[in-house]
């Protein structure tokens, strides 16, 4: 599996009951005489003091004979919400990379001075996510490797469960943002689906590849339709993480859109749209590194991720505008725009899912530029069919972790915009409201509760942001990993 590679490079994270006072250190503290006075000398101390109170600074770092010390006290005002403070705190965290890096620090250790659990994990992740790098195709890796290899924690009352789940969660993110940097050349829908047969064996994930044969058989004609002007077959995986005593009788199913690539096909992207579409397959990727973590965690809930997969390119063979294709369902669509291909592969995923009687569907995709238009890189559209409750948590969850989800309007007055004259559906809906007419598509092949999650806005970056590194960001695997949690948690 490529990403050991990656894997590799994520930091080991373990609980310790002293601090280390050999390595450099970093004490969250909520006030001043929070400081063991053991470690900082009353100068020290009075530095801290000044500096902190200065300019609204929160971190201050301190030279210590070669020893490097960092204090950071969370500051949080009566407005700043639980989510924002652990945002903050994950920010900081990444922001001190720099520094460890310039000083080649291999090891440090994070000092929970003040009872302060959540922050001392939200600073780790901060650290552990902002220490992702893809150097797999550069010369110079080597030289470019972050020296940073050990977090150790001493946190009283931090339990270690949520210790290694942190380090699990980090390692699941990793491998999501690298099948997402992966460009095409390596990563068709095949390799794709081997991925994630690598993942599973892992994790102890029962895992089905369907490949073009098997999809014939089942008449799945939206991802058959996409897969015409491709060289390479299209892969449907079915990954199911069911363990001994799950709290749900019936599954929790993920979905995602697994565009390896996305030129348009016929109906081309202007090339500079197409440059990143490598990241289309970002909702399969973050599906199936959620179940992978959710796996190895060993969370108490059953969950499938379903994983449609094909490039979407012109060709010879390739369908066209106006072709009217009929789904695994049976719908006919009118085929308007080839470059509308992520609902048609959904579609099919979305029927198979039917076969399960599943407590919720959630589908995870980069669907539409409208997405990325209305939210920017900053949140994910979110819509749902008679998933009221679920929608609320996952909106929750968005909270707590920073995937943020803005609910979309979801009236039936948009399922006019893509009907057909000639056949049940048309793939396209006009000018407006994009996101919505997609979601409307994708309700079409749902009969059970289903929220649909567009990811196209933050699934990509050019340029890093804080923790979130520039390409994949892998989000939605956070997301789902904590709304699971929540559910593993509760009867439903
Ligand atoms: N993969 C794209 C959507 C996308 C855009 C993802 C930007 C990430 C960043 C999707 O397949 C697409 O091309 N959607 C079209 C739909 C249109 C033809 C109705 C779009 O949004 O332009
Ligand atoms: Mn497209
Ligand atoms: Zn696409």
């Amino acid at each position: 599996m490529f990403l050991n590679k990656t894997h590799t490079m994520l930091p080991e994270l373990k609980s310790v009951t002293h601090l280390n006072n050999s390595i450099t250190n970093i004490y969250l503290i909520s006030k001043i005489s929070d400081l063991p006075e053991n470690i900082f000398d009353k100068d020290e101390i009075e530095y801290i003091s000044t500096r902190l109170s200065e300019k609204n600074q929160q971190t201050v770092i301190l030279n210590k004979l070669g020893r490097i010390a960092v204090v950071y006290k969370p500051d949080a005002t009566p407005e700043t919400s639980v989510g924002q403070l652990l945002e903050k705190c994950r920010k900081t965290g990444e922001s001190i990379l720099g520094m460890l890096g310039e000083h080649k620090i291999a090891s440090v250790c994070i000092v929970d001075a003040a009872q302060l659990q959540n922050a001392t994990l939200a600073f780790a992740e901060g650290m552990m996510l902002g220490n992702y790098q893809f150097l797999k195709y550069r010369k110079d890796r080597e030289e470019k490797e972050s020296t940073l290899k050990m977090i150790e924690i001493v946190s009283e009352g931090l339990d270690d469960i949520r210790i290694s789940e942190l380090h699990t969660l980090c390692k699941a993110v990793y491998a999501c943002r690298s099948m997402i940097n992966e460009p095409l050349s390596a990563l068709n829908a095949e390799k794709l689906a081997s991925e994630f047969e690598a993942m599973a064996a892992e994790a102890g994930i029962k895992i089905e590849v369907l490949n073009k044969q098997k999809i014939e058989a089942l008449k799945m004609g939206g991802l058959l339709a996409v897969n015409l002007g491709s060289i390479d077959p299209p892969t449907f995986s079915i990954m199911e993480y069911k363990p001994e005593n799950p709290v749900n009788s019936r599954p929790v199913v993920f979905i995602g859109k697994g565009v390896v690539y996305d030129t348009g096909g016929l109906s081309l992207k202007p090339s500079a749209s197409m440059d990143t579409m490598k990241c289309d397959m970002s909702g399969a990727a973050a599906v199936a590194s959620a179940i992978y973590a959710i796996a190895l965690a060993k969370l108490p809930v059953h969950v499938i991720a379903l994983v449609p997969a094909t490039d979407n390119r012109p060709d010879g063979n390739a369908y066209v505008p106006g072709d009217i294709i009929t789904m695994m369902d049976g719908t006919t669509v009118e085929v308007l725009n080839t470059d509308a291909e992520g609902r048609l592969i959904l579609a099919d995923a979305l029927t198979y899912a039917k076969k399960y009687d599943p407590l919720l569907v959630i589908d995870v995709a980069t669907l539409t530029g409208a997405a990325e238009a209305a939210l920017g890189r900053f949140g994910i559209a979110g819509m749902h069919a008679g998933a009221e409750n679920h929608f609320a948590r996952l909106k929750n969850s968005g909270f707590n972790v920073c995937e943020r989800i803005a609910a979309f309007p979801f009236w039936d007055d948009y399922a006019e915009l893509i009907k057909s004259e000639i056949a049940d559906l048309k793939n396209i809906g006009g000018k407006f409201a994009g996101a919505i007419t997609a979601g409307k598509f994708l309700e079409h092949f749902t009969e059970y509760p289903w929220i649909h999650l567009d990811i196209a806005g933050p699934s990509f970056l050019d340029k890093r942001d804080s923790y979130r590194t520039a390409g994949g960001t892998g989000v939605g695997v956070r997301l789902l990993f904590d709304f699971v949690k929540e559910i593993a948690k509760g009867k439903m």
